[in-house]
């Protein structure tokens, strides 16, 4: 492979705290190279749209700012999805792109879905590629953490705290609804850190019997509040997703289970009165955690180093305390990680007596 002098970062997919972090490494560990890094806007659209949009970026960039302590994409970010028949077309695109800058590769960061379009044109295009997984669903495949998610779950834990106060004071059963699109961990997560009395999670089947059977189970204690936590991908009890939305590529849009949950709940049981949180988008932000910003800063000078020995097509992960890289292939060929019902967590989670379904 030829030297490496000039590469590409570009952020891809929803957004999440850590990112400015692992973009600010990536330009120290480039810069030590004496590499040039450019930073692409918007995604992959700096790249496909025309003009092209971009910016050299250097370690001022990020040291008049502390960009790293704050979430968001200092780059801008895309997540919008990428129909198959325009996949060709995008990926020819793409590659004119990294030639007219010159790239001798291009650093990708983001999840799962990204990971798949963004490879997919890379290889078309004969361009070369390392990932970071970022994503709060933290559902990318191989890697045990991506990036983003250890601040989600503290930023949902930090809700679940405050609606245990005021569930208290109001004897109530609070629902909150959190995102994960159809992966369960971040509220199977959330519901262990914040101590939740329900988590459901679209990997395992529930019965609002269970629920109340649970509420009561509390009510008999004397305890007389309840904070139930909801994933946003869990489905109606016929099966069907509440939002029925569709993004421009016919996928999910996922939310309004919460609400859903609440009637369901009010029409058979009295034992409660509920209210619901729909958590929205702030669980991509809040101030990246202790967690999020080593993994970012091991994430971004593992993929340098990958660079300058001339190891690409792979993306970078953590599995069981190891830095790893696997060929992108294999990420792709996995697709989306989903809660394993088996998990320590999952189990942990009956074991303490949180009603997670049947
Ligand atoms: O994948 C990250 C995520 O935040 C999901 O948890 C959620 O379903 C989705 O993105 C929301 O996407 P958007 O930013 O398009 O509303």
């Amino acid at each position: 492979m030829k030297p490496i002098k000039k590469i590409g970062i570009l952020t891809s997919g929803g957004d999440c705290a850590g990112l400015n972090a692992v973009i600010a490494s990536v330009v120290k560990a480039a810069t030590a190279h004496k590499w040039e890094v450019y930073g692409i806007h918007d995604g992959t659209d700096g790249l496909t749209e025309r003009p092209l949009s971009y910016e050299l970026l250097t370690i001022q960039n990020f040291s008049d700012t502390p960009w790293s302590r704050i979430s968001g994409s200092y780059l801008g970010s895309l997540n919008k999805g990428v129909k198959m028949d325009s996949q060709v077309e995008m990926s020819k695109r793409f590659g004119e792109g990294v030639k007219e800058l010159g790239l001798d590769a291009v650093i990708v960061v983001g999840g799962d879905g990204s990971m798949n379009i963004v490879s997919n044109y890379c290889k078309n295009a004969g361009v070369k590629m390392i990932g970071i997984p970022k994503t709060i669903d933290n559902d990318t495949p191989l890697t045990q953490y991506s990036v983003g998610f250890d601040t989600a779950c503290q930023v949902c834990m930090e809700a679940i705290d405050s609606l245990e106060t005021t569930a208290r004071s109001h004897h109530r059963a609070l629902i909150l609804e959190v995102m994960g699109r159809d992966a369960g961990h971040l509220a199977m997560n959330a519901a262990l850190a914040g101590f939740a009395d329900v988590c459901l999670v679209p990997e395992i089947p529930y019965t609002l019997e269970g629920i109340i059977r649970k509420l009561e189970s509390i009510k008999n204690t004397g305890r007389t509040h309840a904070v139930i936590v909801v994933s946003e991908g869990v489905k109606t009890l016929s099966g069907e997703s509440v939002s029925g939305a569709k993004n421009l590529v016919g996928e999910s849009i996922h939310g309004g289970i919460g609400e859903w949950l609440s009637h369901a709940l009010n029409a058979q049981y009295s034992g409660f009165q509920t209210r619901v949180t729909r958590l929205g988008h702030v669980q991509r932000s809040g101030t990246p955690t202790a967690f999020d910003r080593i993994l970012a800063s091991i994430f971004a000078a593992k993929a340098i180093d990958l660079l300058s020995k001339g190891e690409t097509d792979l993306m970078v992960g953590l599995s069981n305390g190891r830095l790893e890289a696997y060929p992108l292939e294999n990420v792709v060929s996995c697709g989306t990680t989903l809660l394993d019902a088996e998990s320590s967590y999952v189990k942990a989670a009956r074991a303490l007596g949180i009603y997670i379904g049947e």
